[in-house]
């Protein structure tokens, strides 16, 4: 069984659509574990109800630790999904789990993407951009901020009278359609 390990921050759309993945039949994953780094995300609630293990390991009391705190939980996991995870991973996790950590973006990177731009902020840039299209990115997270090699991208069109709110909503379902691709993609070895 391929072994799953989710960090989230929030919401936790996207762990619930890779939940859903791989809970089909034929799936052959599982999530492992769930890993927050926010007390009170929704997203702890969403595991719980899945009855998979979770955790909290706090950005603000593990400032420069979280990410070796986070290695020591993940160890015996195939791939770590970051799935709305807004701590940036470093150190030693980055080369244990070396092209085996892939991260949801809600832009067609390289653009509206690197320090600072995540949820809510990068479609309210995009917009003010002017542009006609926006999307979203799986990529494989590398030691930059969203520099990592692409995996897969949907392309969504930008509507006349779109808010921040409104594009994100639209882009979300394709996120979780591009997430569960890339995760297959690493089951079946293709990646
Ligand atoms: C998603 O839109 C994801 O792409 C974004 O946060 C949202 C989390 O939603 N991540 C980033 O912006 C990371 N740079 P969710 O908690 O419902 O999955």
């Amino acid at each position: 069984m391929f072994k799953i390990a989710v960090l989230v921050s929030g919401n936790g759309t996207n762990l619930q659509a890779v939940i859903d993945y791989t809970k089909r039949k034929d799936a052959g994953a599982s999530v492992k574990i769930v890993i927050s780094d926010r007390p009170g995300a929704y997203a702890l609630e969403r595991a719980a109800r899945e009855g998979i293990d979770h955790i909290i390991i706090n950005r603000k009391t593990h400032k420069k630790t979280i990410s070796d705190k986070i290695l020591e939980q993940v160890k015996d996991c195939d791939l770590i999904v970051l799935a709305g995870f807004l701590s940036i991973l470093s150190g030693d996790i980055l080369k244990v789990f070396k092209n085996r950590i892939i991260n949801v973006h809600p832009s067609l990177i390289p653009s509206f993407c690197g320090p600072n731009m995540y949820g809510r902020k990068v479609h309210e840039v995009a917009l003010k951009k002017g542009v006609k299209v926006s999307g979203c990115t799986v990529h494989i997270v590398d030691e930059g901020t969203d520099t990592g090699p692409i995996l897969v991208q949907k392309a969504i069109p930008v509507l006349e009278g779109d808010t921040p709110e409104t594009l994100a909503e639209r882009i979300l379902p394709y996120e979780h359609q591009a997430l569960c691709e890339a995760i297959e993609e690493f089951i079946k070895g293709r990646v």
